[in-house]
């Protein structure tokens, strides 16, 4: 595998930015009004504008020529056609096949991949609609009203994430929490105000073996057999989503009803898999088949749309752009819309557990920066806590911002204009961090000389602006795929594995070691350092 920083590509665009960096939006905005016009792209729904990027036509020509040296074209035809490409696992990644529509066609493994997904997905809709309509009892007979759903990471993050995005669609009376930290103040808080008679837990996990998701589940079971005093109550209370079906017949739940998905989706890629059945069951199965019609639009267009008007390229290569040639440490994402919350977290996982690599796919080390670091909250909410370092501090964060034109039908507080303040905020944001305010401008404003310095800002802070006609159940889906698209870019370019995550386990490992030193009788031994053993020490005083 050839060294993408050592290629002509590459190069020309370390002297590209050369030239480039030292230039002002204002100035690229003054020679090319037409840009703005003209840095648009569009996938779906969602409406990209990058003109507010500090990149012309050159660079963005550039670019899309180290895609091609990198074999974008080649890495996105094997990913879709079911290659193993998750080379260090073996695996195909396919979470692309999950929102096929039925008479499509991709085999894997000897098996017909769309028949299978969508036979899971007849049967979750199935089972959510028996669950909705108040069919499937508990034990008690009384209909379920709370759904928990008991995962981590993966397994958790996008359900909890799209269930707060499409609450305003969940309208059959049952409302879902998301249970995943290994803390007990999670599931205890959690369970402290549901009637177990009307509760129905979804336990949620790839492999089934997870600690948190596993040591959750074993407490919602016995405050469910405590408060209704029969374990035959698990059966109506307790059901499954998994690969692994011998774990989950272990862990007493009947594999009936257990739904299944397949190890060529990833965890972080799984939110459309059956790891969404606590989101389908709120939203019900039309718009759970909505939202992923909308993943499969972005997917088609990914595959087929030319670099240069692809909007998950587009982003990809820009990350790439301010990470390896400004040196942009993170990237800010900025949903103008309170419903989207948890999307920020979402994308931690789904990015940082992705392109979080030092080596490459072959084994040898990266030489560019990898893994852009992803945070973010709401707007307007960040702009009163850490817009300010946005704004004037010495860092170059570029951020996408991410608004749409129509409210909810039902937010009923909007009789103000509520939601084009919103909006109109967003808009100021971005105009404010590209073109500023000069130390001209200020002083002509009668500001005193010595607070001039204080009020300059100074622009040039590139953003993304994505604007959507409306959140729903599709566009939530095209949103999505249009990340874990940009994803797959950068981690070509970075040619590294983006699909497995071999950081996590030593931690796993050495938590599950050190959990009896804190509880044992006996002094701690075998701690793995000095500073350990004396937290150890500690720990265990200070607990008493
Ligand atoms: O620890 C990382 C991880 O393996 C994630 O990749 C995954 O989403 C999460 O743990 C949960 O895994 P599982 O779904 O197997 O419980």
């Amino acid at each position: 595998m050839a060294d993408i920083t050592e290629t002509s590509e590459w190069t020309a665009l370390a002297d590209h930015h050369a030239a480039l960096a030292g230039r002002h939006l204002r100035e690229l905005f003054a020679e090319d009004p037409g840009r703005a016009e003209r840095m648009t792209a569009t996938a779906g729904d969602l409406l990209l504008d990058y003109s507010k990027h500090r990149a012309t036509g050159d660079t963005l020509r550039l670019l899309v020529a180290l895609a091609e040296r990198a074999g974008l074209r080649e890495r996105i035809d094997a990913m879709f056609s079911g290659e193993r490409i998750n080379v260090s696992e073996d695996r195909a990644v396919l979470h692309t096949a999950l929102r096929l529509p039925r008479d499509a066609e991709l085999r894997v493994g000897g098996r017909d991949a769309v028949a299978d997904v969508h036979a899971v997905l007849d049967r979750m809709a199935g089972f959510s609609d028996r669950v909705r309509s108040g069919e499937w009892t508990g034990f008690t007979g009384k209909p379920i009203r709370t759904v928990v759903n008991i995962g981590i990471g993966g397994s958790d993050l996008g359900p909890a994430m799209a269930y707060e995005a499409l609450r305003d669609h969940a309208r059959a009376g049952i409302t879902c929490r998301f249970v995943s930290n290994i803390d007990p103040a999670d599931i205890t808080g959690t369970l402290a105000d549901l009637d177990p008679e009307q509760t129905l837990f979804i336990v949620a996990s790839k492999t089934f073996g997870t600690l948190e998701t596993l040591t959750n589940a074993r407490a919602a079971r016995a405050w469910l057999v405590g408060r209704l005093g029969d374990e035959k109550a698990v059966a109506r209370h307790f059901v499954a989503v998994s690969t692994n079906a011998e774990r989950v017949a272990a862990f007493g739940i009947d594999t009936d009803n257990m739904f299944g998905f397949w190890d060529w989706v990833g965890g972080r890629y799984s939110m459309d898999s059956a790891i969404g059945l606590s989101l389908m069951i709120a939203i019900g199965d039309g718009a759970f088949r909505e939202m992923l019609a909308g993943f499969h639009t972005v997917d088609e267009h990914f595959r087929t749309a030319p670099f240069e008007a692809n909007l998950p390229v587009l982003m990809a290569l820009l990350g790439v752009w301010y990470t390896d040639f400004f040196g942009a440490q993170t990237r800010a994402v900025l949903p103008y819309s309170q419903r989207l919350s948890r999307f920020p977290a979402y994308l931690q996982q789904l990015t940082m557990e992705s392109n979080g690599k030092s080596v490459r796919a072959d084994g040898a080390p990266v030489v560019a920066q990898t893994g852009e670091i992803f945070w973010g909250e709401p707007g307007t909410n960040g702009q009163h806590a850490f817009y300010q370092l946005l704004h004037q501090g010495t860092r170059l964060v570029p951020a996408d911002f991410i608004g749409f034109a129509e409210p909810f039908e039902d937010v009923q507080a909007d009789g103000g204009g509520m939601h084009d303040l919103l909006v109109a905020n967003l808009l100021a944001q971005t105009s404010a961090l590209a073109f500023g305010k000069t130390a001209e401008e200020i002083a002509a404003e009668g500001t005193p000389a010595e607070l001039v310095p204080h009020k300059v800002m100074p622009g040039n802070r590139p953003t993304s602006t994505i604007l959507v006609p409306k959140l729903t159940p599709s566009t939530l889906g095209q949103l999505v795929a249009l990340y874990e698209h940009v994803v797959f870019v950068e981690g070509t370019i970075w040619g590294i594995d983006s699909f497995d995550q071999w950081g996590v386990e030593l931690g796993k490992v050495m938590a599950q070691d050190l959990a009896p030193a804190l509880t044992s009788a006996e002094p701690p031994t075998g701690l793995p350092d000095p500073s350990t053993a004396a937290l150890v020490r500690t720990y265990r005083r200070l607990r008493g």
